[in-house]
């Protein structure tokens, strides 16, 4: 059992076959909101993400471009780290599943799982999605007219020996899962599914092919077959747990993934996690906490390909965050995306809306409106350290909403609301008209130490998503420290952080550019 301080996420690792675009950059953003968060709220977080090297499309796409597959598969392993940096991701590791650390694991999870029987030698002979790397039960095949429910391309005929994995004894043990952990797959509907499909029945799966050369794991004692690249995939997440080392982040707490690879993670993984259980012991392996299935982004309304022009790659990800910063797109992702059952439409005309009215607006406009203020009635200095009167009873409304992913993400708004608090609360104390008269200098002093104060408390919220201006805000205003706190991973308190009254009398609040810039076409 891992310890109650930590905190293990991952996202699903990559196909190298191409370059990162948007779904990627998608995920891997908003697990690293989740573990910033968590990481702020005193939890020792294992972030990992990575690279899914062994399919036979990276063979194949290394072939159309005249290059060794390793090659293909080293340049685009590289694209995914630097768009990850590029894009602010604060993963702890990143796993190839062609380095040798995975490699010799799923070969002794193999191993292990043939000599219990879990893994056996057979027959199949089945519809194959190649787009998807998986077979299709024949009724679903036909549901989909023999092409691939998931990208249309046409299903193949394949027959082969294959070693299977039991998946079969495993559905009462997957029920009794489920039933026993309600927050097993997430969202709730998703689980729906899940449960639905097991309930049909699960037939044993194959988990080693043959003649489709040596790009891969392969079988240990029987060369002649490779690990099927799923198995090899989804061990990933236990690889580089590095067993003696990293122990203690095990179960994972969340693996975040999309709808498309739902079945693998919420039926395939913890049969098999079990399975190895069974042959280790009990608990050597035990089964993450939860699998988070988001949903996809459409772009401008229609489903993305590179034919209709509305594919979103890293290119126009870098323009959007040139053009309006990256915490915008953070905080898009964040607030907008498709963290529900719901797909979510990526447009150019509503990320705009939502810059200017969140961002230049709110978050932006309001800061500006406080050292302004700060700057013009009381020489830029918060002089009064006063209670929350009038804004921090909303605040802690405001902070004790759930919000409505089970992940954490939501708090992002809490952040924006506060700030529309603070707002608010301009609005009626109407500081710039009591500071005419030079005799309500001392209310005005306390007016501007809540707003400042709110502020302070709405940064932390929207930190995990805005991480770049708000660490602006903090060095803005005499609070750089926090940084060097974030940097230690496990020593935060928010409690502390948040509870009011944490700028201190005569801070000064510094003047500087806005931090969101209203943004027009022209
Ligand atoms: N290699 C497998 C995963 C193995 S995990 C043990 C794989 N790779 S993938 O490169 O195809 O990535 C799929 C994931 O990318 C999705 O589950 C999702 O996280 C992300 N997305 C890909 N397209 C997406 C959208 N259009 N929208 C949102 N996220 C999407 O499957």
């Amino acid at each position: 059992m891992n310890s109650d301080d930590s905190f293990y996420i991952s996202t699903p690792i990559f196909y190298v076959n191409d370059r990162p675009h948007i779904g990627h950059i998608y995920t891997a953003t908003i697990a690293d909101i989740v573990a910033r968060r968590q990481r702020m709220i005193g939890r020792e977080v294992f972030f990992l993400t990575g690279t899914d090297e062994h399919a036979a499309k990276v063979v194949d796409a290394a072939s159309d471009r005249g290059l060794s597959t390793r090659a293909w598969a080293d340049q685009n392993a590289g694209a995914f780290r630097k768009a990850f940096q590029d894009f602010g991701i604060s993963n702890d590791d990143f796993i190839r599943t062609s380095e040798q650390r995975h490699i010799e694991f799923v070969e002794k999870v193999v191993s292990d799982l043939e000599a219990t029987g879990d893994v056996y030698l057979g027959q199949y002979e089945g519809w194959y999605d190649v787009s998807q790397e998986e077979y299709v039960p024949e009724s679903r095949a036909k549901e989909h007219e023999f092409c691939s429910p998931v990208t249309r391309k046409p299903l193949v005929r394949r027959a082969e020996e294959n070693y299977f994995f039991r998946l079969s004894e495993y559905s009462k043990p997957m029920l009794e899962l489920l039933e026993r952990n309600p927050d097993f797959v997430k969202p709730e509907a998703r689980k729906n599914e899940v449960i639905g499909r097991i309930k049909e029945g699960l037939a044993d799966v194959p988990i080693s092919r043959t003649g489709g050369g040596d790009w891969g794991v392969s079988f240990p004692g029987n060369p002649k077959h490779m690990i099927y690249v799923w198995i090899d995939a989804l061990l990933n997440y236990a690889s580089a747990i590095d067993l003696d080392r990293r122990r203690h982040y095990w179960p994972a707490t969340v693996h975040l993934i999309a709808k498309d690879i739902l079945w693998f993670h919420a039926v395939i993984w913890p049969s098999l996690l079990m399975a190895i259980s069974k042959a280790r012991g009990n608990e050597w392996l035990s089964v993450p906490n939860t699998v988070y299935a988001h949903s996809f982004w459409i772009s401008e309304g229609q489903k993305m390909s590179k034919s209709l022009g509305n594919f979103i790659d890293l290119e126009q990800l870098h323009g959007y965050k040139e053009r309006f910063g990256l915490d915008a797109l953070r905080f898009f992702f964040a607030t907008q995306g498709p963290l529900d059952t719901m797909d979510g439409d990526f447009s150019r005309s509503r990320f705009i809306e939502v810059y200017n009215s969140d961002l230049a607006n709110t978050v932006g406009n309001s800061w500006n409106r406080i050292v302004n203020m700060t700057r013009r009635y009381c020489a830029g200095r918060l002089n009064r350290k006063v209670d929350g009167e009038g804004l921090g009873a909303e605040l802690e409304r405001i902070a004790s909403k759930k919000p409505q992913d089970s992940l954490g993400v939501g708090y992002v708004s809490h952040g924006v609301e506060m700030i529309k608090a603070i707002d608010s609360y301009i609005q009626e104390t109407q500081p710039f008209k009591l500071a005419k008269d030079a005799s309500n200098s001392s209310q005005v002093e306390e007016i501007l130490y809540r707003c400042a104060e709110a502020y302070r408390i709405a940064s932390l919220y929207l930190w995990p998503a805005l991480t770049e201006k708000m660490t602006e805000v903090w060095y803005r205003s005499g609070l750089l420290s926090y940084t060097e706190v974030l940097k230690n991973r496990g020593s935060g308190d928010l409690e502390q952080w948040t509870a009011w009254g944490g700028l201190s009398e005569g801070t000064e609040l510094l003047e500087g550019p806005a931090l969101f810039p209203r943004y027009s076409e022209e």
